[in-house]
């Protein structure tokens, strides 16, 4: 199994190109499914969960064509011929559920593994079934199978989600865009990644109204059509490299990002004492050679701060000035970086939802294990300016999200090796 080796103590500066976000790629394309004629996707990271809904499209039948230099994906979506995505390649990917909606609304059947379980939270997807059998779907449970059949079309209807969900409404605004009439879903996600869904729906000839709000209104059309269509930066990607800038006392400049992604998390970095300064598709965070101040937040669905850097967030305050107070309200169980960055030196209380981390001058090099994508990023992180070399092991999450990591990283002057 692949390892990082770190050395601690080089301070980060220089710029960094960022990706396209592995949250929208994944949705996007899922949404081909719904297509007649051929769709090409640009700004494609290379990352493991990307292979995997890929792979998932070509168990359908699906002619996929990738360059993973150029980032490209054409999708041709007519030679499909299964509407069965099968346990084991839903099981290593829980986004995978996201094809059930398309295959639903598109061909009227779907059979589609129930994701397992998995380390940040039980992640249930009562709610795309509930609103898919409002929308006229037939769907049993068995077998960990979800079997989900309408006859003709779906139908458009009003309801709410019970939570803000972001898979719940990309699966069931892809599923609206071809039923008959129209579908008013309330407590939708506004998240970056679910607006870009609704982005390329619209360019697809979906008619959708409230992008961008927690309403959307989906009158269904009788068919979609192919388009090119670039995938939106990694917001995530973003705020870890400015992170591990915040860390390190250094300075780096993020671009190919839109600072109007991440405005929750920019505001805690200046909070930090951190300088930023931003274009329309460059961030840059200048830390002047300053210990950070510690940060106190909860994690809310989008616009407010994002679950997804609640961990890196949380590593920064283990070296800060002061202590932070840390709510976790979205997933149940994503304290799983605490225990290792106790490892290192980090001081961390949890209680239930809330983590109290009182920062420490310096983080020691430990032998430590990453349990999750972005538990794995925290804990580069933390090593980053840790005394010493640290050994991360089981790097495979950390490759479900961050393209080309370690070289970027070594871009910014990090001392970073994978090792076998
Ligand atoms: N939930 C339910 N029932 C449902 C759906 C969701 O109880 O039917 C609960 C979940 O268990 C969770 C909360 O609602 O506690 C939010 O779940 P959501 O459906 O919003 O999350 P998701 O769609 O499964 C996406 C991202 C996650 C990100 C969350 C929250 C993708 C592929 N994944 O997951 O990304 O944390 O939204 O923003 O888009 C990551 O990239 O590291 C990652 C985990």
């Amino acid at each position: 199994m692949d390892k990082f080796r770190i050395q601690g103590g080089a301070c980060l500066n220089g710029t960094v190109r960022i990706s396209g976000a592995k949250n929208a790629a994944l949705p996007l394309l899922a949404a081909t499914i719904l297509a007649s004629s051929p769709i090409t996707l640009s700004n494609v990271p290379d990352l493991k969960d990307v292979s995997t809904l890929i792979k998932v499209l070509e168990s359908l039948g699906i002619t996929v064509q990738r360059d993973k230099t150029s980032g490209s994906v054409h999708v041709d979506a007519s030679t499909l011929n299964s509407r069965f995505a099968p346990y084991e390649l839903v099981k290593t990917m829980r986004a995978s559920i996201l094809v059930l909606g398309p295959l639903l609304a598109r061909y009227g059947e779907a059979t589609v593994s129930l994701p397992g379980g998995c380390a940040i939270g039980s992640r249930p997807v009562e709610q795309h079934l509930k609103a898919l059998e409002a929308m006229g779907a037939e769907i049993r449970v068995e077998n960990g199978y979800v079997h989900a059949k309408v006859d003709g079309r779906l139908k458009g209807t009003r309801l709410s989600f019970d939570m803000v969900t972001v898979g719940g409404t990309e699966n069931v605004l892809m599923a609206a865009t071809l039923a008959e009439g129209t579908t008013i879903l309330d407590n939708c996600a506004r998240e970056p990644e679910v607006t870009d869904l609704a982005n390329l729906l619209v360019k697809m000839g979906a008619k959708i109204e409230g992008i961008d709000s927690d309403q959307l209104t989906i009158h269904g059309v009788d068919s979609l059509s192919g388009v090119d269509y670039s995938v939106v930066a990694d917001r995530i990607e973003t705020g870890s490299y400015l992170a591990a800038a915040a860390m390190t006392g250094g300075c780096v400049r993020t671009t190919h990002t839109d600072p109007r992604l991440l405005e929750a998390v920019l505001r805690k970095f200046e909070e930090m004492g951190a300088t930023i300064t931003s274009g329309t598709d460059w961030i840059e965070l200048d830390m002047r050679g300053k210990r950070p101040k510690a940060v106190s937040f909860r994690t809310l669905p989008h616009p407010a701060f994002p679950t997804d850097m609640q961990a890196q967030i949380m590593t920064v305050n283990t070296i800060a000035d002061g202590t932070g107070t840390i709510t976790e309200t979205i997933f149940e169980n994503r304290y799983m970086h605490v225990p290792e960055l106790s490892r290192m030196g980090a001081k961390i209380q949890v209680d239930g939802h809330t983590a109290i981390v009182t920062g420490v001058e310096t983080l020691q090099a430990a032998p430590v294990m990453a349990t999750d994508l972005r538990a794995s990023m925290s804990l580069v992180l933390a090593a980053l300016t840790a005394q010493g070399e640290t050994i991360l092991d089981r790097i495979y999450h950390i490759d479900r999200g961050y393209e080309h990591v370690e070289e970027k990283l070594r871009g910014l002057g990090a001392v970073i090796e994978r090792v076998k």
